[in-house]
């Protein structure tokens, strides 16, 4: 249920830290990758050294390393975190929370997190009751942090009241019930489609001409939008990747093959998603023998191909269709071009003259182009850009 879910643990300064072992425990053993952030009084409490164990990763507490100045950048946990989990929660962090103060890294995370936030709240019986928590606590759910409540009983002051932070057992549940909502909601009953990865081209029996697309982008798409509750039909190219959970796969080798799966798709679709690296050119007669070498020279004749995302485009109505620009110079202008002549909603465009962005490897870094905005990301890996794209495509949807 939490399998791959990134959680950030946020321990504060509480007496119920110490369940916070447990609790980390809990959520590994469910499959949730853990990293713990602790305010500088949660260390009294529990030490980091317990929690590094159990999250099988060093503690997070300054905001960089006094020994070696590393930074430990909040921006980049806070698009890591599928959710930041602060347990126990004490009265001064959730009063920070609602104000924005942000002295310390598990603050500066939180100010920085794109996830959902759930906060399980630890403290004596009169400073829960006190009216000042009491409206901390619905100001920060209005805004959408998750409130677990905390259980009545007996507490670490001997007094008996609600205040005592929820068991970690159930703390994970209402995690997990968290993420299942989250899971149901947006794009149930929508039908998307993805197309992914190179299309191949043959020449002959033998040779064929293709590109270094590895559909890792088109693929990620389609998981978060199956995630989400979408029906998807991933029309891919002939890639090593595996099926995303709960995605229709149809398997394609040549841009025309693509072509004809993806306009027949579009008919029952909602919208679509245009990732693949579809070649432009196709030989336009294919050998049915391999062909011979010779001391001469050799000219293979193409023609162009059709294009998929401007046919989809064509005949959008008012279907979302997003695409992809992948290119070396005067990006933004031939990223606005492909918006128009396609008939786009959005563009998201990655530069080949970026480090980490584009081909092969886990991370992309994209500027998202519409009629109306223009947005810039940082690097990131190709699921949190996925993330992101799909986050634009539920603001179309709404
Ligand atoms: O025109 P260009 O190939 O640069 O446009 C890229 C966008 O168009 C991508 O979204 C790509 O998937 C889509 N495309 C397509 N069919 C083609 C060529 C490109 O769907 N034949």
């Amino acid at each position: 249920m939490l399998n791959g879910k990134h959680i950030i643990l946020g321990i504060t300064g509480s007496i119920a830290a110490y369940k916070a072992a447990m609790l980390c425990r809990l959520l590994v053993k469910e499959g949730a990758e853990v990293r713990v952030i602790m305010t500088p009084l949660a260390k009294q409490f529990i030490t980091p050294l317990t929690m590094a164990t159990l999250s099988k990763h060093p503690i997070l507490v300054e905001f960089f390393n006094p020994e070696n100045g590393e930074w430990n950048s909040h921006v980049s946990l806070g698009e890591w975190a599928d959710m930041l989990l602060i347990a126990p929660a004490t009265a001064n962090t959730l009063a920070k929370m609602t104000t924005g103060i942000a002295d310390n890294l598990l603050l500066t995370t939180y100010l920085s997190a794109r996830s959902k936030v759930a906060v399980a709240p630890a403290m004596d019986l009169d400073m829960y009751a006190h009216i000042t928590t009491q409206q901390n606590l619905r100001t920060l759910e209005e805004r959408g942090v998750a409130i677990i409540e905390p259980a009545a009983g007996e507490l670490a002051s001997g007094l008996v009241g609600k205040g005592r932070m929820a068991e970690p057992e159930d703390i994970v549940e209402q995690v997990k019930a968290i993420f299942a909502e989250e899971q149901r909601a947006t794009l149930s009953g929508k039908r998307y489609i993805v197309t992914a990865g190179a299309t191949i081209e043959p020449i002959d029996p033998v040779r064929y001409i293709t590109n270094h697309s590895t559909g890792k982008m088109g693929y990620a798409i389609a998981e978060e939008l199956a995630r989400r509750g979408a029906e998807v039909k991933l029309i891919t190219g002939r890639t090593t990747l595996a099926t995303p959970e709960g995605v229709e796969r149809i398997d394609v080798l040549t841009a025309e093959d693509m072509y004809n799966a993806t306009l027949k798709a579009w008919e029952a679709a909602d919208g679509a998603v245009m990732c693949a690296a579809v070649a432009d050119y196709t030989p336009i007669s294919v050998a049915d023998r391999k062909l011979k070498k010779s001391d001469d020279d050799m000219r293979i004749e193409l023609r162009r191909t059709k294009d998929i995302a401007k046919e989809l485009g064509a005949n959008k109505g008012c279907r979302t269709l997003v695409g992809f620009a992948l290119e070396t110079d005067n990006e933004e202008a031939n990223a606005e071009g492909k918006l128009e002549r396609k008939n786009l909603d959005f563009v998201v465009l990655n530069s080949l003259r970026d480090k980490g962005a584009g081909f092969g490897g886990d991370t992309n870094k994209i500027t998202i182009i519409s009629r109306t905005a223009r947005e810039e990301y940082p690097l990131m890996s190709k699921r949190e850009v996925a993330k992101v794209i799909v986050d634009n495509i539920e603001k179309i949807e709404r």
